[in-house]
C-alpha cells in the first residue's frame, strides 16, 4: 500500500489507509493502547486492540518513546469525539525507527527551547509559524511578480554600509576585510537603470549589540525598488503588500492562527482597512497628547510606536522622520512646512506587536548631497564609486522600502520574540544549533 499524509486520507475519506509519522502522545492499558500519530499535515488518534494485532506491533505500542517514527495500517473510522472527526484503528504498527526517550519533557524553559531548537521545531507551535511563514514569503513573491516586478538577489559581501557603520558584521576575505551585507538597497539602485521594478527577499545582517524582542543578527528582508516612482506611490505600494500578505495567511492558515490562539481582530482590520499616513512631526502631537513628550528630532522608540498603535486600529505609515536620524540617501523634502527643521521623503511602516516593521524612501539624485553624507558619516568615497556613478549616467528618480519578514511573521502569529519567527535565530548571544 502507499503512503497517504494524515489529512489527505481523512479529506479522501478511504477506508484503508498506510500512514506513516511521529508519536505526538501516546498512553496504554492492558489490553488498549493509543497513539496521537503527527505528520506534516496533522495528527489523528490511533487505536491499537492487544487481540486484534500481531505480537510485535502491540510491543511497538506499548514500548514506544515520543517522537519515535512509526508506519501504521488501518482502517478509517468516524468519531465525532476525535479533533478531525476520524480515528485510525490499526491493523499493523512497526517502528520507522525507535526513538531515545525525547529530551523535551513537560516543563522548560524558553532557552532549554532555543537549545533544542532542532527538535522543538516538531512543535504545534514551532510548526504553525513555520506555515505561516510560508504563506507570508510566498504571498511577497505573488505580490511582486503580479505587479510585473523582476526578482534579483543581492551580493552577500560587501565592500560598504548601507545603514550605518556601526552594526556592520566585518568578515576575513582572502586578507582583506568586507562585511555581510545590511541591505540590497544600494545594488537595487543599480539594477532599476535596466529593469525598473525590482523585489527580493534575501538575508541580511546586522551586529546589533543588544538584545531585544524585535532584532535578530540574520534576518529576511523583502526589499524593493523601482524607477520614475517618487516615496509616496512606494509607500503605498508598502502598504498594498502587507494587505496582500495578511489576506493570505487569514485565507490559506485559519488552522494554524487557532493553533497559536491568535485572535483576529487587528490582523482582519489590517485585512480590509485603509491605512493612515501621518507626517513624524504630527506624529509627536499625537503622542503628546497621550502623554508622552518626544523631543523632536529623535527618532521614536519602541514604547512610543507601541502608544501611537493604541491610537491607531490598522497600520500606519509616518513620512518625513528628521534628517539628523537619516541614511544618507534620504533626499530633504522642502514641502512638509509644518516640521521645525529639514525633514526627508521617507516612511515608515508601524505595526502592531513589532512597531516598525518598513523602512523606505524616495533616493536622493543629488551627487553633492550624498557625497556630503557620506563624508559626515565617516564613509570611505572609494567603496561607493559605484553608487555615485549611477547618479552620473542618467539618473532618474527612484524609490524603494525594505519590509522585516520576521518581524511580519512576528506581528501575524502574535509572538512574544521575534526568535520564534525564523527557525533557528541568531542573535548576539545565540548562534546554535
Ligand atoms: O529600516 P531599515 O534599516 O531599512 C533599510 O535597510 C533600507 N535600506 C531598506 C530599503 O529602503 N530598501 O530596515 C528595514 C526593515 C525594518 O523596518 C525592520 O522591519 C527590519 O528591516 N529590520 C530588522 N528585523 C529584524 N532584526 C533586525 N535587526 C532588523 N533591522 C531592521
Ligand atoms: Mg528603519
Amino acid at each position: 500500500m502507499k503512503r497517504t499524509q494524515i489529512m489527505k486520507a481523512i479529506e479522501g475519506k478511504a477506508k484503508s489507509v498506510l500512514l506513516k509519522g511521529w508519536v505526538h502522545r501516546k498512553r496504554s492499558s492492558s489490553q488498549m493502547a493509543f497513539i496521537i500519530l503527527r505528520d506534516a499535515s496533522g495528527t489523528i488518534q490511533c487505536v491499537i486492540k492487544k487481540d486484534d494485532v500481531d505480537a510485535k506491533s502491540w510491543e511497538c505500542a506499548t514500548n514506544t518513546n515520543i517522537e519515535s517514527s512509526l508506519v501504521v495500517e488501518g482502517t478509517l473510522k468516524k468519531d465525532e469525539r476525535a479533533p478531525t472527526g476520524y480515528e485510525l484503528v490499526v491493523k499493523k504498527l512497526r517502528f520507522i525507527s525507535q526513538g531515545e526517550p525525547f529530551p523535551i519533557a513537560r516543563d522548560f524553559s524558553p532557552e532549554f527551547l532555543l537549545d533544542v531548537r532542532h527538535l522543538w521545531m516538531r512543535s504545534t507551535k514551532m510548526t504553525a509559524i513555520m506555515k505561516i511563514r510560508s504563506t507570508v514569503t510566498g504571498a511577497i513573491h505573488e505580490f511582486f511578480r503580479n505587479k510585473g516586478y523582476h526578482e534579483l538577489t543581492p551580493p552577500i559581501f560587501t565592500p560598504a554600509a548601507c545603514e550605518g557603520g556601526s552594526t556592520l558584521f566585518e568578515v576575513k576575505y582572502f586578507g582583506k576585510k568586507v562585511y555581510l551585507t545590511q541591505s540590497w538597497q544600494l545594488y537595487a539602485e543599480a539594477m532599476v537603470f535596466a529593469l525598473e521594478k525590482v523585489y527580493d527577499n534575501s538575508p541580511t545582517f546586522r551586529s546589533e549589540k543588544s538584545s531585544t524582542a524585535r532584532h535578530l543578527a540574520e534576518f529576511w528582508m523583502a526589499e524593493m525598488e523601482a524607477a520614475f516612482m517618487d516615496y509616496k506611490e512606494c509607500s503605498e505600494i508598502g502598504k498594498a503588500e502587507v494587505k496582500f500578505i495578511i489576506q493570505e495567511v487569514l485565507k490559506k492558515n485559519q488552522k494554524e492562527l487557532a493553533a497559536l490562539k491568535r485572535d483576529l481582530t487587528d490582523l482582519k482590520l489590517a485585512a480590509t482597512k485603509k491605512y493612515p499616513t501621518i507626517t513624524y512631526t504630527h506624529a509627536l502631537k499625537l503622542l503628546k497628547k497621550a502623554g508622552m513628550n518626544v523631543k523632536w528630532g529623535k527618532d521614536l522608540r519602541t514604547i512610543e510606536e507601541r502608544e501611537l498603535m493604541k491610537i491607531f486600529d490598522t497600520p500606519i505609515m509616518v513620512t518625513h522622520y528628521p534628517k539628523e536620524i537619516m541614511a544618507f540617501y534620504k533626499p530633504v523634502d522642502a514641502e512638509d512646512t509644518e516640521a521645525p527643521g529639514p525633514v526627508c521623503k521617507a516612511f515608515d511602516m508601524i505595526a502592531p506587536v513589532v512597531g516598525e516593521l518598513i523602512g523606505g524612501s524616495e533616493r536622493s539624485t543629488d551627487i553633492k548631497e550624498i557625497t556630503k553624507n557620506l563624508k559626515k558619516e565617516g564613509e570611505k568615497l572609494d567603496n561607493y564609486k559605484f553608487y555615485l556613478d549611477l547618479r552620473k549616467y542618467g539618473s532618474v528618480p527612484h524609490s524603494g522600502y525594505g519590509l522585516g519578514v520576521e518581524r511580519l511573521v512576528q506581528w501575524i502569529c502574535g509572538l512574544e520574540n521575534i526568535k520564534d519567527a525564523i527557525p533557528f535565530p541568531r542573535t548576539m548571544d545565540r548562534w546554535t544549533p
